[in-house]
This record gives structure tokens, sequence and C-alpha cells, in this order.
């Protein structure tokens, strides 16, 4: 049976990635995006999709219930892949409330819609409600610990993670109280292409092309576990199909890395792919700044229960994902550049004030 999906935050980086990847997969479905166009969403991502008869783009909030309640039932949707947020830690140490507004109450919102819409049309079994969620509400490792498993206790250390916990909380509940079937993933960072320039892979591959310093905080021995995105929507493919409702998935790419060897990384494929570098070595702009308040030392995902009990596992190495990453970059930059705007740049002088001082 086709599905019909609402998805939630698809005109932003994984959203938009899950959306090409699932026409690609399942052409029958229909899907029907919804974005409030923030900052992060950009409806170019989705360009390929304009002429689809199953697929329509719908401008709006996540918090707005009547808009919400309306358009299940127009468009008679089955599931929800749930991916809109407020998504970038250093915005959230700056402006926090945005945050609670979309992450917690706007999934609050989307899950009370969803629920009443389900119990009356009786419940079906079939209905899925995917909470897209991240590694960082299990806080912090240190570099022995063992990495997060779907027991380990949540210990956000940010707003930002924060407020994605409130909002898994929620979704929780929403299964143990009403039986709602949700599933919530928790996932690593994730990267590829349309990632937005803020994050680290696409701001450093950026500031390479445009011959501009490498910005690494603190000691760079922070490490995270990288996620090729397209791996990531595999991996949500397999937990809408064959994921069971109340359950909790880790997603991990099983690639740990520090943070300056992967800065190293990125300006030696750079070095290699990007034709008239203003600098190079590229290396030589790395510079370290002030350390993020509060930065997490360590993510590290075990996704075994995913790997054992759906089948999935990751495809790429940080290698491989990354060369095909910063290929997209090199290749496309009429689409980052148009997103460097005045309060791009503005937001980066608030965070990068130590590059200039
Ligand atoms: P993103 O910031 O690139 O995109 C977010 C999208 O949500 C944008 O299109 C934005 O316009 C939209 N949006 C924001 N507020 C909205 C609102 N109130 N109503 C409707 N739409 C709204 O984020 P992303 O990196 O694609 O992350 C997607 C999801 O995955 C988020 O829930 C995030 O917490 C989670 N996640 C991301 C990563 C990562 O590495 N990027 C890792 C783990 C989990
Ligand atoms: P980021 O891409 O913001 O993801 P997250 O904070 O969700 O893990 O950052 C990844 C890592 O890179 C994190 O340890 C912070 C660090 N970082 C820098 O060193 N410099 C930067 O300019 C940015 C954006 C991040």
């Amino acid at each position: 049976m086709s599905k019909h999906l609402l998805v939630t935050g698809g005109a932003g980086f994984i959203g938009s990635n899950f959306v090409n990847y699932w026409y690609e997969n399942h052409p029958q479905d229909k899907i029907i995006v919804l974005d409030a166009l923030t900052y992060a969403g950009n409806r170019q991502n989705l360009i390929n999709l304009e002429n689809n008869p199953n697929f329509s783009f719908i401008h709006g909030d996540i918090c707005d219930r009547q808009l919400v309640d309306n358009l299940l039932e127009k468009e008679k949707i089955t599931t929800i892949a749930h991916f809109a947020a407020e998504s970038h830690v250093d915005r959230s140490i700056l402006t926090p409330s945005a945050f609670i507004q979309t992450n917690v109450i706007g999934t609050f919102t989307l899950l009370e819609s969803f629920r009443h819409y389900w119990q009356k049309k009786n419940q079906p079994p079939e209905y899925r409600f995917l909470h897209v969620s991240t590694d960082e509400v299990y806080g912090s490792l240190d570099i022995n610990d063992p990495p997060f498993t779907e027991n380990t206790p949540y210990a956000p250390n940010s707003p930002y993670s924060a407020s994605k916990a409130g909002s898994d909380h929620l979704a929780r509940a929403y299964y143990h109280t009403y039986k709602l079937p949700t599933i919530i993933t928790n996932c690593s960072n994730n990267y590829g292409a349309y990632h937005f320039p803020e994050k680290l892979i696409p701001l450093m591959c950026i500031n390479i092309l445009l011959g501009k310093p490498l910005p690494v905080y603190g000691d760079g021995q922070n490490i995270r576990d990288w996620l090729y995105v397209q791996d990531h929507c595999s991996a949500l493919d397999v937990v809408l199909n064959k994921g069971k409702s109340g359950e909790t998935y880790n997603i991990g790419g099983n690639n740990e890395v520090k943070n300056i060897d992967l800065v190293q990384l990125i300006c030696q494929i750079m070095d290699e792919i990007a034709p008239n570098l203003p600098i190079k070595p590229s290396n030589e702009l790395i510079t370290y700044v002030k350390d993020r308040a509060g930065h997490d030392h360590r993510y590290a995902i075990d996704s075994s229960k995913l790997q054992k009990e759906l089948g999935w596992k990751p495809k790429a190495t940080v290698e491989s994902g990354l060369r095909k990453t910063l290929q997209w970059y090199v290749d496309n930059p009429q689409w980052w550049q148009s997103l460097l705007s005045a309060d791009y740049q503005k937001y980066y002088q608030q965070v990068y004030t130590t590059i200039n001082s």
C-alpha cells in the first residue's frame, strides 16, 4: 500500500535529502513537505520535484495547529516524518527561545494533531510518527566510555540538545499513554549535500574555497561520529518500513574522528579536487579559536540494535562520504553563495569574534 507522508522540515538539510531519496526508492508514495522556510530552509533543495504530481510543498509552521489538522485530513496522511527543528548548537547558545518553540512546542503540536486524527480514523496500526532526533540528548562521553546505546540515560548539555530531549520524551510518552505509533531515531552528526554553511564540514569547505580562516574550537580534540546523510536516509527507510512502534533506534556512521583530524582531511581532499584555491596548502588557514560554551567532548553511537533487528548498516567511510560531499560543494557554488546573506554574516561575526579580535 502506498504511503502518504507528511515531511516536516523537508526543505532543510536532512529533510530534503530524505525527500529526494524517498522518491528514488518509493516513487509511488505521496509526499507533502511542511516547512516554515527559516534561514535553514531552502526550496532549491527540492527543485527536482517541483513538477512531480506526487509532491507538494506547504509553507507553514509546525506550531500552527489548525494548519496541521487540516493538512492531515486533506492529504490523508499515513506517516509523519518529523525533521523540522532549530538544529544548530551555536545558535541555541545565542538565541535559545526559538529552540523551545519549534523543537518542544512544535513537536507537541504535531503529536497532538496526529493523535486526534489517528484516533478519529480508529487507530490504524500501520500509521507512523517518526521523530528524528540526535545523539546529543545522551550528553558527552569521555574517551574510554562505551558508545551511546538506546538505554543510555539522557543528559543533554546545550539548549539545543535539551529541547530535542524534551521532544523525544513527548514522542515516547504519546506511545506509552495513547499507544500512538511513534518511533524515535537518535542519529550522530550528518554530512552531505545541501548542508547549511554554518555547520563544521560545509563551513570548512566554503572557507577553503574563499581563502578564509578555518576556525577550530578549543584544542580540536573533540570527537564526533560522522554519518553520511544518504546512509541516514537508508536507515530511516528501514525504520519506517520495518521498525516497531514505541521503539527507539540509534543510527551512527561508525566513523569517530577528532575535529582537527577531520579538518586536516578536508584540507587534503580540497587541495586535490578544487581548482585555483586562493591559499594552498589549505591547512595553512587552520586557526584555533575560543571554545564553544559547554562544548561536548565526544559523541559515539552504538547502532547494533538497528543492525541486528532491521539489517541496516552504513556504507560510507568518512573518506568516501567526504569526497562526494566536498565535490558537491565545489560543483555547486551558486547553491552556497546564495546563503551567505547579511544575516548570515551577522551571525558569523557573533560566533567567531575571536578570529577577528
Ligand atoms: P536544518 O536546520 O538543516 O533544517 C531544519 C528545517 O526545519 C528547515 O528547512 C527549516 O525551515 C524547518 N523549520 C524550522 N522551524 C520550523 C517550524 N517551526 N515549522 C516548520 N518548519 C520549520 O536541520 P537538519 O540538519 O536537516 O536536521 C533535521 C533534523 O535532524 C532535526 O530535527 C535535527 O535535530 C535532527 N538531527 C540533525 C543532525 C545533523 O547532523 N544535522 C544530527 C542529528 C539529528
Ligand atoms: P557542528 O557541525 O556544529 O555539529 P555539533 O555541534 O552538532 O556536533 O560541529 C561539529 C564539531 O565541530 C563540534 O565539536 C564543534 C566543532 N566546530 C568547530 O571546531 N568549528 C566550527 O566553526 C564549527 C561550526 C564547529
